[in-house]
């Protein structure tokens, strides 16, 4: 082996101890990368010498490769949990705090266990973040949407981009704030787009199925007075029926108990600027204001109304 080789080798050894010690669990391992891990040691592509005299040759003698060193192919038994280091937010130390004895606690444990979820290994792959829920474990009002898009991939927080705005809106606008409530998602992870560099997918009936167990424990822990559950797939993934959200909303359900009210996601409203649909929406959490007994002023009253 090459004493250039053995350098990189060396510091590339040293880079990944010193991830792992500031807690890392995974880094960004490209398609490519691993496809070449798993051939025997060769010299690196860069390195490699063209039959073609046109082509420029590279000024590093190729490393020689002892036969003796060659690996033997590698199996790459599942995809590789692929977390780009410098975005990954879930070791940061986050304060989850409550009035209940355990119950923050609880909590914590059932965080960590989805952060570390493999489950999916497509969705482990290409995630930057699990994106695990935000706000007031102690809360009596409880959003759940669909999956993260890639602001909230990007950010580990659910409901941060465009829609996530309109969200906080609607929740300022019932005089809380997002600290008030607890805010989930039907999906930890971000459903991938192969071969797309944008854009949105919704999750398929097996992803729901495996992550759905996550948010049953956190709205078994945080027992909320109220659901809202945003558009078809919250509404189906929570009530396991597909009845039509247009049929089901503003009219309330049961959640393991819980009143659960179906509305509109605001990624709806974004698409549909009808003042018509976004009063619907405001019926909706009236209703649920209503049930929780909150003040409703006679303008809380009256928005989107022409
Ligand atoms: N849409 C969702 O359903 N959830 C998010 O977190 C963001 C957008």
């Amino acid at each position: 082996m090459s004493d250039g080789y053995r350098q990189l080798l060396d510091a590339t050894i040293q880079h990944l101890e010193g991830l792992k010690s500031r807690g890392v669990r995974h880094v960004a391992v490209a398609p490519e990368t691993l496809r070449a891990l798993a051939l025997p040691a060769t010299a690196p592509a860069r390195f490699q010498i063209s039959n073609s005299k046109s082509q420029i040759q590279p000024a590093v003698v190729p490393p020689k490769i002892e036969p003796t060193i060659a690996m033997p192919p590698k199996k790459i038994a599942a995809p590789i949990p692929v977390v780009s280091p410098k975005a990954d937010v879930s070791n940061l130390k986050i304060e989850i705090t409550s009035a209940l004895p355990g119950k923050a606690a609880a909590f914590t444990a059932l965080r960590e266990r989805a952060l570390a979820c493999v489950k999916c290994p497509h969705l482990a792959a290409s995630r930057t973040n699990v994106v695990f829920g935000v706000g007031n474990i102690d809360a009596q009002l409880m959003f759940v949407g669909e999956a993260p898009g890639a602001d909230e991939d990007e950010q580990g927080e659910p409901f941060v981009g465009r829609a996530g705005q309109l969200l906080t809106k609607i929740i300022l606008a019932t005089g809380l704030s997002r600290a008030d409530v607890y805010i989930a998602n039907i999906l930890k992870c971000r459903p991938d787009t192969p071969g797309q560099s944008a854009g949105n997918r919704p999750p398929t009936p097996e992803e729901r199925a495996t992550c759905i167990p996550y948010l049953q424990e956190q709205i078994d822990l945080i027992q909320p007075k109220a659901i809202v559950a945003l558009g078809a797939t919250a509404v189906d993934g929570l009530l396991g029926k597909t009845l039509g959200i247009t049929k089901l909303r503003g009219n309330w359900q049961t959640y393991r108990g819980i009143p659960l009210m179906p509305t509109y996601h605001p990624a709806y409203l974004l698409r549909n600027q009808a003042m018509s649909e976004k009063r619907k929406v405001w019926e909706d959490i009236l209703k649920v204001m209503e049930k929780l007994e909150m003040p409703i002023s006679a303008k809380q009253r009256n928005f989107f109304l022409a």
